[in-house]
This record gives C-alpha cells, sequence and structure tokens, in this order.
C-alpha cells in the first residue's frame, strides 16, 4: 500500500538533483522503452518533441509514500518514496527513492548494493539484487528501480497456513544466493569489508559494560562457550539483515537492503533473523534450522555444527535483546574499527 503525496520531485532532490533525476534515469528509460518496442516510435518522438518545448520537467514522476515501517520511513531525516511516471497506459517508469537516514551508512549500502550485484554477475542471481540505478551523495540518496510483488514478511501474513512452505522455499532460494555470493570468483569480484566485529569484545563492551568487577568467570566462560565458535566461523559474505522486509516476493525473490553485508559472516546469522522476525513457535525454528543446515551443507557434521551455531548465535542475540529491549546487530563502524550498535527495530 502505497499513499500519493503532493510533493514534488524538484523540493524533494533540490534543483540540481531533479534534473539529474530526469536526464540520468527517466530519459533513459523512456529510450529503452523505445529500444524495446514497448513503446512505438512516434510516441518516443512525441516525447521528445514535448521535452524540447516545454522541458524535461514535464517528466517528473508522482511520488507515493510508503506505508511501510523500516528504518528510513521512521527516522525524520529519512525518506522512502515510490516514484511512477505513466508514460502509456501500459508502460510506466517506476523508483524507488530512498534516502539514508544517518543511522544508516549510506556509503555503505550504496557500494554493498553495487558489489551484491558485481559478485553475483554471471549467476542465475545476478537479478534477484536490484542496481542501484543513481546515487546522490551530498543528499544522501539512492534510486532503484521498483520491483513489483509484496515483501516476505507481507506474504507470510497473508497465507499463514503457509509459513512453513514459503519459508523453506525462501531459506532454499537463500542456500544458492549464499553459495554464488561465496565462490572463490565472486569473492575475488566483490569483498564487503569485515564488517561483522569479535564476538567476544561486542558481548563485553555492550552487555558487560563498564563495570566489569566480578564478571571475570562470564566473560571467560562465554568466550569458550560461544564467542570462540562464532569468531571462528566468521568467513563468508553474507547479508547482515536477512529478514522479510528486505526480500520481496515476486514468484521468486528479490534481495534489498545490504547496507549491513559483511565478508566475515556466517550464513546462520541470516538465518537466525529471517526465523527470529517471522513468529514462528518452537517446533517450526527447529525444523527450519535443520533444513536451513541441510542446504547449506552437505555433510551431517557440518549439519550439526551449523544447527549448534545457530543456537549460539541466537543466544547472544537474545541476551542483547533481553538487555536493551531491541534487537541488536553487530558491525563495524565505518572505518571499520570499533564496534557499534545498529539497532533494528523492525
Ligand atoms: N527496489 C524496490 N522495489 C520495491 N520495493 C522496494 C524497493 N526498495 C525498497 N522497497 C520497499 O521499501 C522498504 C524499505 O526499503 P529498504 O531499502 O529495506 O529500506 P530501510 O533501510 O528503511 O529498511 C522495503 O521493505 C520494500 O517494501
Ligand atoms: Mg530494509
Amino acid at each position: 500500500m502505497t499513499q500519493k503525496i503532493n510533493l514534488s520531485i524538484r523540493e524533494l532532490l533540490g534543483e540540481r538533483g531533479h534534473l539529474d533525476y530526469l536526464n540520468k534515469i527517466i530519459i533513459p528509460q523512456i529510450e529503452a522503452f523505445g529500444k524495446e518496442g514497448k513503446i512505438s516510435a512516434s510516441t518516443l518522438r512525441k516525447i521528445k518533441d514535448a521535452v524540447k518545448q516545454k522541458g524535461v520537467g514535464i517528466l517528473s514522476p508522482q511520488l507515493y509514500c510508503l506505508d511501510q515501517i523500516t528504518l528510513n520511513t521512521i527516522e525524520e531525516d529519512g525518506f522512502i518514496f515510490d516514484a511512477i511516471l505513466p508514460i502509456t497506459d501500459n508502460v510506466s517508469i517506476r523508483n524507488i527513492i530512498k534516502k539514508s537516514s544517518g543511522k544508516e551508512d549510506y556509503k555503505r549500502a550504496v557500494e554493498n548494493q553495487r558489489k551484491a550485484r558485481e559478485a553475483l554477475k554471471g549467476t542465475g542471481y545476478e537479478n534477484a539484487v536490484p542496481a542501484p540505478v543513481f546515487s546522490n551523495k551530498r543528499e544522501r540518496v539512492i534510486v532503484t528501480p521498483y520491483v513489483s510483488g509484496i515483501t516476505f514478511k507481507d506474504s507470510l501474513m497473508l497465507n499463514p497456513d503457509e509459513k512453513e512452505k514459503k519459508l523453506k522455499e525462501l531459506i532454499d532460494d537463500y542456500a544458492g544466493l549464499f553459495f554464488q555470493l561465496n565462490t572463490p570468483e565472486a569473492r575475488k569480484r566483490a569483498d564487503f569489508g569485515e564488517a561483522m566485529v569479535d564476538f567476544n569484545d561486542f558481548f563485553i563492551r555492550n552487555y558487560l559494560g563498564r563495570d566489569m568487577k566480578g564478571m571475570e568467570k562470564i566473560v571467560e566462560l562465554f568466550g569458550s562457550e560461544i564467542g570462540k565458535d562464532l569468531n571462528s566461523a566468521r568467513k563468508s559474505a553474507i547479508h547482515g539483515d536477512f529478514h522479510g522486509k528486505n526480500v520481496i516476493s515476486n514468484g521468486g525473490f528479490t534481495y534489498l537492503d545490504w547496507a549491513n553485508a559483511a565478508s566475515n559472516g556466517f550464513p546462520e546469522f541470516d538465518i537466525s533473523k529471517l526465523i527470529t522476525k517471522s513468529d514462528v513457535d518452537a517446533d517450526l525454528e527447529q525444523r527450519l534450522v535443520e533444513y536451513a543446515a541441510s542446504r547449506l551443507y552437505k555433510t551431517p557434521e557440518e549439519q550439526e555444527e551449523s544447527v549448534r551455531r545457530f543456537a549460539k548465535n541466537q543466544i547472544v542475540q537474545e541476551l542483547l535483546s533481553a538487555w536493551n529491549g531491541k534487537c541488536l546487530v553487530q558491525f563495524c563502524n565505518e572505518k571499520g574499527k570499533k564496534s557499534s550498535f545498529r539497532r533494528s527495530n523492525l
């Protein structure tokens, strides 16, 4: 669901950004429609004549407000608009214009989405990540073509009886995506950076806080039972914020929002987030975790290890959310040095 709003794209992006948007996105897309035969040569000529006479401003899209609660729709300094320009009765140009709030690392958001595309080039997943078609660093704006479909979260709510089936389908698809992201060629082509921090440091800093007196035993126990295993598993490229609102369901799946992608993660981190945010009971959770392990790993030993890793990661996430009342994921700051919270309250 979206709501029409009376805001012009010129007001939204400023004079320069608005012209850039029209010249760099809309005009090439109209020309592409001409080439693909989606609009006739005479229509294309009429549009060009009209632009010559009246200026490119006549191609400004109508903006719609996204009716979704996500980081950038709720933060005051961010926004997400659906920008639609009908060209003919059957053809329209539709893009998602997102302004990253200060809470999101804009640079990483843009770079990682491009890197994900790059990593998946030539694989069946190439189009499973929308390519940013435009970015404006000063305005912290990123534009991606609209992907038709509904969010995976909405698809679960529409079909509660099919929850297990749908989650398994997505886990299946994710396993393929994960495999393609982690081939040696993909790793060479694109590197998300070591964004996942040391679990022991993170636990100490964020759970225990400054007052460490008398905590040595807990630190030691956490390290030997949980931190050590999770730290040594940090070697794969992952999405990093894999929940149902970051996936569009449209027959297949499209993966959005790569701002938190990391090259030193493990897939159970992604699966854990998906399952936690999908509101499933303990039995279903167990079946899904085992299913994910069977899709991600070949040998029974690796699969068992995966189930254990899932549980350990889950303990960390639950400890932290109990402490803060929120679900937290741990990532480095922009420079990749210190850990900082990335609060996910979606
Ligand atoms: N390219 C797109 N096509 C369709 N819907 C999109 C697209 N990009 C974002 N959305 C919608 O906007 C929502 C938020 O987008 P996202 O990039 O995840 O922003 P945030 O950082 O605020 O989470 C998504 O859940 C989805 O509903
Ligand atoms: Mg998102």
